[in-house]
């Protein structure tokens, strides 16, 4: 199977055609990213100025935005400069929105906008902690935010006003990562989910599945010998590209560039055209039980 399928989408906006429409879900579900090398995000007025300036606070990787209360979090911008910041990360939000909904319309009446962000820093060459270092593979899982099985669809889109590519490499199909190492992970300690919701380390309760999405996550960024043996293939995004993928389930490492943009949208199962290749269910399979 290809890793990538490749669109010629040019506008956020549709009507999309149904084939397109039916490809791109399947290539979704299936673990591919959805690459649209012709779609890419405009900066307009001011906004090409913040490419030029600091606009990460030194002590975060990201800028986020959360849609639902206009606000932007790990930027030292203020004044004037915060608010282009803001309306370009919630103009990117909104079409990023409109692909979504247009492109993938199964997913519309259930679809949830999350944080928006904005990561400017190079990735290459920086130090981070193994858990926390994304150019090693791994799977994404919320610590703080329990997901119960609701899939993670991200959109990203290259804004680099230099050339710079962002350098991506995807792993092995979700369900052969999860088969090696479900068997190291261990799921929830008895009331860890109700102490962890009571003391505010995480937004409402743990699921079984979010424990062991978040080991496997750990389990395979910290096995140093998957890191350097597991099959990858390398992705390059060219400034002027979006794309998209369900970042539980495609194994993902960034390794450079920068001054990407980010959209995160939630997606329960039940919306999916086949469920069975959710994380939630292949687990469920590993586990012999109902994990959410
Ligand atoms: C990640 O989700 O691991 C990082 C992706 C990126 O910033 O390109
Ligand atoms: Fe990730």
């Amino acid at each position: 199977m290809d890793v990538t399928l490749t669109l010629p989408i040019m506008q956020w906006e549709g009507p999309f055609d149904p084939p397109a429409q039916e490809a791109a879900i399947a290539a979704l579900e299936a673990g591919q990213v959805l690459v649209l090398p012709h779609l890419g995000f405009v900066l307009t007025g001011a906004e090409p100025t913040l490419l030029d300036r600091g606009a990460l606070d030194d002590s975060r990787k990201n800028v986020s935005f959360d849609p639902a209360t206009g606000t932007t979090l790990g930027t030292g911008f203020a004044g004037a400069e915060l608010a282009t910041l803001t309306a370009m990360l919630a103009r990117f939000g909104a079409q990023a929105e409109t692909l979504v909904r247009g492109l993938l319309p199964r997913y519309a009446p259930t679809l949830e906008r999350a944080r928006t962000s904005f990561r400017p820093a190079e990735i290459a060459g920086r130090a981070y902690a193994p858990r926390k270092d994304d150019r090693r593979l791994h799977v994404d899982a919320f610590p703080t935010r329990p997901m119960h099985g609701k899939r993670i669809l991200r959109l990203f889109s290259n804004i680099a006003p230099d050339g710079t590519p962002r350098a991506w490499r995807v792993g092995e199909p979700f369900a052969d990562f999860a088969a090696k190492f479900f068997p190291r992970v261990r799921g929830p300690l008895p009331a860890q989910a109700w102490a962890m919701e009571r003391l505010g380390l995480t937004k409402g309760r743990r699921s079984a599945y979010d424990f062991y999405m978040l080991g496997l996550h750990d389990a395979g960024k910290l096995d140093r010998t998957y890191q350097t043996d597991a099959p990858s293939y390398p992705l390059s995004f060219a400034p002027g590209t979006t794309w998209m993928c369900f970042t539980d389930s495609v194994l993902h490492a960034a390794m450079a560039g920068r001054f990407a943009l980010e959209q995160t949208f939630h997606v329960p199962v039940a919306a999916m055209a086949r469920p069975e290749q959710a994380p939630l269910r292949v687990l469920e399979k590993l586990a012999g039980r109902a994990l959410a």
